[in-house]
C-alpha cells in the first residue's frame, strides 16, 4: 500500500518541487490537474466520492442545509460540493485549478453547486462573512507557510457570525519531524490555532493511526 501510494504522489511531489523552486507555492495545481486531464498524471488525492469524515459529520449531527449557504474550499471534482449540496445547503464551490473546475462540472453536469476557479488567498469581496457552513478539507496541509497563514486568515474570513468552519486534516505529532512535502502537515496545536478573535473549537475528533483529524469551529 505504501508504494502504491508513493507512486500516486509522484507526480504531484514533483510538480511541487518545480513551483517551489520558482517561488509560487500554489502553481503546481493547475499543472497537475491539467497534466491529468490529458492522461499524463495522476491526481493522487481524488477518491471520487466525498470524504468519508464530512459524512460521518453530517450524519452525527444531523446537519441539515435548508435555507443555508455552504461553500467547499479547495473543492478538486466536487465530490464533497455535491454531498453539501445534497443537505441542502445553497453551495458554492471552488479552487485554484481552472481545469479542476472543468473536471467538476464535467463530472457533475447537472450540478446546483455554482463552481469557480477561485484563490483563497484572495477570495471574491462578497464571499467575506457569507456562508453558514465552510467545508476545507486538505487544502491548508497542501500550503506551505507563507501563504498558509493567509490561508487560514481567509478560510476564517468565509464563516458568517453563527456559522461553522468543518476543517479535516491529517495531524502530525508536535515532536514529529515533517516528511517529504506535499503535504506540510499542521500539527494538532496548529490546528486548534485556528481558534482566535470570534472563532472558537467547538470539537476536535482524532480517527485511526494516521491521524486524521475533524475540527470543528464557530464563528460566535
Ligand atoms: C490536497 S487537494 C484536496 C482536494 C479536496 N479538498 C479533497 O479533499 O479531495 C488541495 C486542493 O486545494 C486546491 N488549492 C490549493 N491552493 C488553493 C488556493 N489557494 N485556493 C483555492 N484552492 C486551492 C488544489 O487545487 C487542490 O484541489
Amino acid at each position: 500500500v505504501r508504494e502504491d501510494r508513493d507512486d500516486r504522489d509522484r507526480d504531484a511531489r514533483r510538480l511541487a518541487a518545480e513551483s517551489l523552486d520558482r517561488d509560487d507555492p500554489t502553481g503546481w495545481f493547475e499543472r497537475l490537474y491539467a497534466a491529468a486531464e490529458s492522461g499524463a498524471a495522476v491526481v493522487p488525492w481524488d477518491s471520487a466520492s466525498p470524504q468519508r469524515l464530512l459524512v460521518e459529520w453530517a450524519e452525527r449531527f444531523r446537519v441539515r442545509g435548508a435555507g443555508r449557504r455552504a461553500v467547499v474550499v479547495g473543492c478538486g471534482f466536487g465530490d464533497d460540493a455535491e454531498y453539501v449540496a445534497g443537505l441542502g445547503f445553497d453551495t458554492d464551490a471552488f479552487d485554484i485549478s481552472a481545469s479542476a473546475i472543468r473536471g467538476a462540472r464535467q463530472r457533475f453536469p447537472d450540478s446546483r453547486v455554482r463552481y469557480r476557479t477561485a484563490d483563497l488567498l484572495d477570495p471574491p469581496a462578497e464571499w467575506r462573512r457569507g456562508f453558514d457552513l465552510v467545508v476545507e478539507i486538505y487544502t491548508l496541509q497542501a500550503l506551505p507557510d507563507p501563504p498558509r497563514r493567509q490561508a487560514v486568515t481567509r478560510l476564517r474570513d468565509l464563516v458568517r457570525p453563527g456559522g461553522t468552519l468543518l476543517v479535516i486534516a491529517i495531524a502530525r505529532d508536535d515532536a514529529e519531524a515533517p516528511g517529504p512535502p506535499p503535504p506540510w502537515l499542521l500539527t494538532r496545536t496548529e490546528i486548534e490555532a485556528i481558534a482566535i478573535d470570534e472563532i472558537t473549537l467547538v470539537r476536535l475528533d482524532e480517527f485511526g493511526e494516521d491521524r486524521r483529524v475533524r475540527a470543528e469551529f464557530r464563528r460566535g
